[in-house]
Order: structure tokens, then sequence, then C-alpha cells
């Protein structure tokens, strides 16, 4: 049933957007490089149902604009050069890529904080073109766009939609510690059974990982945020003119979309304005150019293997090339493998190297048998879509616990990028192809991702599209947003009613007292009275 209205609510909307001419113009706050993958997919969908989509954009790293892309983009007028923007930027993915994974993870997560409060400057540097220009803001006021799309991953998206009184849209996969989506959202996150997002632990935790799932979060709560939000809160108030925090800002968003779903994460309590529409980016598989075609079919019945470490991951050193060359040298299948790199020595004859791959449409393929992958989010959809078990080389930030998801899964192997040795890769390898029940649990994954009632992306973009028609959708708001922490959590009524019993017992206990006390006098006396007669 459910379904069936689902399916009808969609095909209403086509009809409406294509005939009755309902077209909103949509204002969008991007965030950069694999977001972008995935807003890009619900932007282009948007613009296929007729939408107007506008990107607002202050850094070319952040969003590819590509020449025949159907999309608007507006620069937001930076008063300093770009450059100085994309060198913060760039050292920051230095710092990500290659500091970062040596660490342990407190000191990672860390430094991953400190880079953040280090972008803080720019974001503040953009943030402040962008609303105290006074042609641009009117030029944005002026288009009266219906809703924004914003990644909070970089703050002051949701201070221009409030400027612009105009609602909106989150798009996120997490933040640090879950900050953003338990205060700003009021997202419940029993930690008995919702492991932290970074933790690495699955659903199922002893008592000493449910410890660590408390001091994880209590850490990132008290010792590790993302966003400076003394700071946020201030710059907010000054620039609307009145007390406002960060996050009551974040937290007036209608819908928030979360980029994964219940084949990934672990079942728990959701609000009806959250959307778990992880995978939206996924496709069929296209046909492969011709002679990566021929490479794929050379391999016979032994197929494939696709080896990728994101886009962020250059370059190895010269050592772990070449071990991770002769580890794929030994298997019987043929192996693409992205890099870019300088060509190891010990790369065997079954392997060739390639700056760039259609991942989508190699793990689309009949003759993929597994994926060798960092363990972004956009990935491993890719390979659940398909059905495709994996080899996990996690790096860093969201990596390792996304790959210990697919493991708790049985769908994966994690081998550790640090201590990485040639027969570590060989072993899980071997395991992943070889043993029946990684590709049974990675299918049935798959499964469950094709079978849902409406498909992500129809979901992200049927809840933009409502909220453009209704002006948000206050209905699915749940009453939290207005309670202080203690009323919350019930404090009051706790404490309220601790005092009701400790005085019901105090009464008692004084009227127990005080007829326990006539009673004996009475006995005492009569008592003496019989004495007296005797
Ligand atoms: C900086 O912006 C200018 C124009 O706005 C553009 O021509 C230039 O390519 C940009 N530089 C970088 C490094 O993106
Ligand atoms: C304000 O924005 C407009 C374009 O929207 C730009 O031409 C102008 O240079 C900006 N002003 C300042 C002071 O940056
Ligand atoms: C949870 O894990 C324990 C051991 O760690 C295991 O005995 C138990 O069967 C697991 N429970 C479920 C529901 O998987
Ligand atoms: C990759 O390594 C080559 C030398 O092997 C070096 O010249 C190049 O700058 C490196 N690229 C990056 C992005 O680190």
């Amino acid at each position: 049933m459910a379904s069936e209205k689902w399916a009808m609510a969609v095909l209403l909307l086509q009809l409406c957007c294509t005939s009755c001419g309902f077209c909103g113009k949509v204002l969008v706050w991007p965030c950069g490089m694999s977001h972008w993958l995935n807003l890009k997919t619900i932007l282009e969908e948007l613009v296929e149902r007729r939408h107007e989509v506008t990107v607002l954009k202050f850094l070319s790293i952040i969003v590819d604009q590509s020449k025949d892309s159907a999309l608007n983009f507006e620069n937001i007028p930076v008063s300093y050069g770009n450059e100085t923007a994309e060198n913060y930027l760039n050292d920051f993915l230095n710092v990500a890529v290659n500091v970062i994974p040596k660490l342990p993870l407190w000191q990672a997560a860390k430094t991953l904080r400190d880079s953040f409060i280090q972008m803080t400057g720019v974001f503040e540097d953009v943030c402040r073109s962008a609303l105290y220009n006074q042609t641009f803001m009117n030029k944005l006021r002026d288009a009266k766009y219906d809703v924004m799309v914003i990644d909070p991953v970089i703050p002051c998206g949701e201070l221009v939609a409030e400027v612009l009184q105009v609602p909106f849209v989150n798009t996120l996969r997490f933040s640090m510690g879950y900050t953003i989506e338990k205060y700003c959202g009021q997202l419940p996150i029993p930690l008995s059974y919702a492991p932290v997002v970074m933790s690495e632990l699955s659903d199922n935790m002893t008592f000493t990982e449910r410890v660590k799932n408390m001091m994880l979060l209590l850490f990132f709560e008290f010792g590790i945020q993302q966003y400076d939000f003394a700071f946020w809160d201030q710059f907010y108030s000054e620039t609307l003119g009145r007390p406002i925090t960060f996050c009551e800002t974040i937290g007036k968003a209608d819908i928030w979309l979360i980029r994964t779903y219940w084949d990934f994460e672990y079942p728990r309590p959701y609000l009806p304005n959250f959307e778990f529409v992880g995978g939206l980016h996924c496709k069929p598989a296209k046909p492969l150019p011709k002679e990566m075609e021929e490479f794929v079919q050379s391999s016979g019945e032994h197929g494939v293997v696709v080896f990728s470490l994101g886009s962020m991951v250059k370059n190895l050193t010269e050592e772990k090339a070449n071990l991770i060359a002769s580890a794929l040298a030994q298997i019987p299948q043929k192996v693409l493998w992205r890099y870019s790199g300088k060509k190891p020595a010990t790369l065997g004859s079954n392997t060739r190297l390639f700056s760039w791959i259609p991942q989508n449409d190699l793990l689309g393929h009949p003759k993929t048998r597994a994926f060798i992958t960092h363990g972004g989010t956009n990935g491993l959809y890719e390979a659940i879509y398909h059905g495709i078990p994996m080899v996990g080389v996690p790096i860093f930030a969201d990596q390792p616990d996304n790959i210990a998801h697919m493991q708790a899964k049985g769908a994966a192997l994690k081998v550790n990028f640090n201590t990485l040795t040639s027969a570590d890769l060989l072993k899980a390898l071997r395991a992943v192809i070889n043993e029946p029940s990684y590709k049974e649990n990675a299918m049935r994954l798959s499964r469950i991702h094709h079978e849902q009632p409406v498909k992500p992306l129809d979901r992200a973009v049927f809840w933009i599209e409502f909220v453009m028609r209704h002006k948000g959708a206050k209905h699915l708001r749940v009453a939290a947003h207005d309670l202080s922490w203690f009323q919350y959590h019930s404090l009051d009524v706790i404490g309220f009613l601790l005092v009701c019993v400790a005085t019901l017992a105090f009464i008692i206990t004084k009227c127990c007292l005080f007829t326990c006390r006539k009673l004996c006098m009475s006995e005492k006396k009569k008592r003496g009275n019989r004495k007296k007669r005797n």
C-alpha cells in the first residue's frame, strides 16, 4: 500500500511538473569533491524535471563545472584571490591523505578538527563576501528562489537561507560524532546499539565496546568538533542582528537527506524529516571503452578485479606500490588498477594501470569478481548496487568505519594500509574471490538496495519538490527543537516526581511514627492502669 502511494505521488509530481508548469528555482550551497558527485546527480535530475538550478561557487576545486552542464553557476564575489583558498584546501587535502592515516584514531580526529578549524578563516571570508555584499544579496533576493539545497560541511549556506527567508534541505553523509544531526537536527542516537560514526563498531557491542562507544561520543562532543561553534554563533548573531546559534540555524532545515541507507547502516531510530538516500548516484553499467572491454574479456573464466584508491590518492610510495603490485601479480584474475604514479617494478602481466576508470561500468560488468577500494561512500555504494564483494584498504576520515560496516555485513575484508604486506593483501583478495559467502552477502545487500518502494534519487527529488510547493515541511518537524536539554530528557519531570514521591514518603513516615507513638502511649497507659489495678 505504502509503496503504491509513493509511486502515485511521484507520478503525479512528474505529471504536474511537465504539464501544469510547476517549475521551481533552486539555489545550491555545495561542498566539493566526493560530496559533489552525489549532489550533482540530484541537481541534474531537478533540471531534467524542468526546475532552474543555480549553484553558488567560490572554489574551482569544490565543483567541477563541466561545460555541457545544464546547471547555472554563480560566483560568490570573494574579496581575496581564489588562489588563497585553493592553497588552504590543497594543504588540507595533503594533511588528510598523507599525515592523518599514520596517526591513531584520536590524534587523527584531532588533526582533522584542527584542519577544519584552520579552514574557518577561509569559510568566514567566503561567507562575509556573500552576505555583506548588498548587490550580490539583492541579486539572490530578486531571483526569488523556492528552496536552497545545502551541504552543511561548509558553514554559511543556512545563514544565506535565513537571510533570504528561503526554506532549505540539508544533504550530508555525517558530521563528526553526529554533532550536527544530533544537536541541530534532533536525531536520536541510542549509544547502546548505535555505534558512533568513525568508531568501527557494529550494532552488536560487548560491554567494553559500549564503553568505547560512549567514550568516543564524549570525546567527539567535548574534545573534537568539526565546527568552531563559538565563532559561528557570534558571526551568525552579528550578521542577523539578533542572538542566534549556528546549530539553531542549521536545525531549521525542513528535510535532511542522508547519503546512506539500511543496506549500509545498522537499523536505528530516525525522524520523519530524515530521508536515507544512499546510492542515489548509482546507475546500470554502460558498455566499456573498446580497449578496456578487450582487456576484460581476455581474463576468461577467472574474471577481473577492479582497484581504485579514489581520486585523492594519486601517488603511493614506491615501496607500497611495489608491494601491492607483487600481490596482484599472484592472482589468476586480470586487474584494472586506477593509478597515475610511476609504474611499479613488480607489476605483473595480469595488471594494467589506468589514470582513470569508468568505475561504475566496470563494477557492473559480469566479469568483475572483486573490488579493492579505499572505502569512500560513493564507491561502496556502486559495489553494493552491483553486488561486488570488496577488499577495503581504508586511508582516512570515515573510510575505516565504512569498511567496518561492510565487513560486519559479510561483504568485505579489511587490510591495514599502513602495515600492508603483499601476503595480507593476497590473502584477503583470495578469500573474497574464492569464498562464496562474500559474494552471497554482497548480492544480499544489492537486493536490499534495489528493492525499495521508491528509488533513492526519486525520494530525494520528491522531498525537494515538496519543500518548494509547500514552502517547507514543518509538519515533519519534531517539537524537540523547542525544548531545553533538561526538558528534552524530562529531567524537570523526573525531578518533580521524585520530589512528590519524597514528600509522600515523608508524610507517610511521619503519620506512621505519629500513630505509632499514639498507640504506644495508649498501650503504656493501659498497661500502667492494669498494673495499678493489680
Ligand atoms: C580564480 O578566478 C578567476 C576569475 O574569477 C579565474 O579566471 C581563475 O582561473 C581562478 N583561479 C583558480 C586557481 O581557480
Ligand atoms: C559585490 O557583488 C558584485 C556581483 O554580485 C560584484 O560585482 C562586486 O564586485 C561585489 N562587491 C564587492 C565589494 O566585492
Ligand atoms: C552478538 O555477538 C555475540 C558475540 O560477540 C554473539 O554471541 C551473538 O550471537 C551476537 N548476536 C547477534 C544477534 O548477532
Ligand atoms: C607523484 O610522484 C611523482 C614522482 O614519482 C612526483 O613528481 C609528483 O609530484 C607526485 N604527485 C603528487 C600529486 O604527489
